[in-house]
């Protein structure tokens, strides 16, 4: 009998459960992984897919021509456990016939219940709020104290109106939102049906609405669109939501915006550098909300998107449709 010749994958993280048996149980592999929460080093990345024909990594993996040239030409299929591609060089991936595996749509519900938490804690200052009551701040109930800004009767300005974006508006629409407005690059009638949304270009989004969220996704097109310009047109009274990608955002126009009063308040969950430093200026702001990149941390979803980021690796190897994959 001629011996079997495994394919190697390379894991650059541990992976939830689900994945992981998934991969386990893929008797035409061998899988090596990074054994550990954290992310692995640049180095140890470079060293451990030498030879691989199957990576399955992260969105905090920078997949770029130096890292292919290390993997070498057995590389065939990256699966990112994500549905952001913002980490891997396309380009180069795509002129080496790389098939690319990604996670949508198991993730929507989870990171539009997040966008909407956000939301809901910026703009009616939860934080805040909840510090006043430890700190003694509350000393009895006061008119205009804590006061914030509500939704109800609200224009709401979406920027990409895709699968987490209509996931928003959906939940949106119950609160009493009077308007939704929304960027993209072209206009999606039917998707914005739903909502009568109505297809603007950026200045009109942001001078018209009372609650921005952006949820596009990171492109050389959306890099640094919210910027001094930006925060300039939008009310003095409007609410900035991040839940795309830190770099969408130029973070000291935001800064400035928020210190001068040129805009309400900002939630953000995604930062550039992420972790945002601890002695970051935004972190100062009493008015600015920042969370660790937790749109899709429920345990459901991240197993599920271990288990589509590894089906699709598979999939890929064995040279069969992909669950999800990336059209290049
Ligand atoms: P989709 O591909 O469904 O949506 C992306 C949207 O971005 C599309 O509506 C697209 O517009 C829009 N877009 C692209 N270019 C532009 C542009 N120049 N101006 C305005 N809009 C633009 O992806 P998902 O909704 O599934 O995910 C979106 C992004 O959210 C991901 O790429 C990821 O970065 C981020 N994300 C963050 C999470 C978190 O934990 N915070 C969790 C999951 C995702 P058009 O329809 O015209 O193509
Ligand atoms: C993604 O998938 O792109 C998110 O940022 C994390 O779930």
């Amino acid at each position: 009998m001629r011996p079997v010749r495994l394919m190697k994958v390379f894991v650059t993280r541990r992976i939830p459960p689900e994945g992981w048996a998934a991969l386990a149980r893929a008797a035409d592999c061998e899988v090596e992984h990074w054994d550990s929460d954290e992310p692995i080093p640049a180095k140890e990345l470079e060293r451990g897919v030498v030879g691989a024909h199957g990576l399955l990594c992260l969105l905090s993996d920078r997949v770029d021509k130096r890292l292919l040239d290390a993997a070498g030409g057995n590389l065939k299929v990256i699966s990112t456990m994500s549905v952001g591609v913002d980490h891997l060089a396309l380009e180069e991936i795509k002129k080496r016939g790389i098939r690319v595996g990604y996670t949508p749509d198991v993730l929507t519900d989870a990171t539009a219940e997040l966008a909407m938490s956000l939301l809901l804690t910026t703009c009616r200052r939860l934080p805040e709020a909840i510090e006043e009551v430890k700190n003694g701040g509350w000393t009895s109930w006061k008119p205009l104290w804590m006061c914030g800004y509500g939704l109800t009767r609200s224009t709401v300005g979406i920027i990409g109106l895709g699968r987490i974006g209509q996931a928003i508006a959906q939940r949106l629409k119950p609160f009493g939102v009077q308007r939704f407005l929304y960027t993209g690059r072209q206009p999606k009638p039917q998707e914005a049906a739903e909502f009568q949304a109505e297809f603007v270009s950026t200045p009109k989004l942001a001078a018209e609405s009372d609650f921005i969220i952006v949820a596009c996704s990171l492109t050389p097109a959306t890099k640094g669109l919210c910027n001094k310009d930006f925060f300039q047109q939008m009310k003095n009274t409007a609410v900035f939501v991040n839940i795309s990608r830190g770099d969408v955002v130029n973070q000291d126009d935001l800064y400035q915006a928020l210190t001068s009063g040129q805009i309400a308040a900002a939630g953000l969950d995604v930062t550039t550098p992420e972790p945002l430093p601890t002695d970051h200026p935004l972190l100062t702001l009493k008015n600015c909300v920042i969370l660790p990149h937790v749109g899709s941390a429920t345990y459901g979803t991240r197993n599920t998107m271990s288990l589509l980021a590894a089906n699709n690796l598979l999939a890929g190897l064995r040279g069969e449709p992909m669950p999800s994959e990336l059209k290049l």
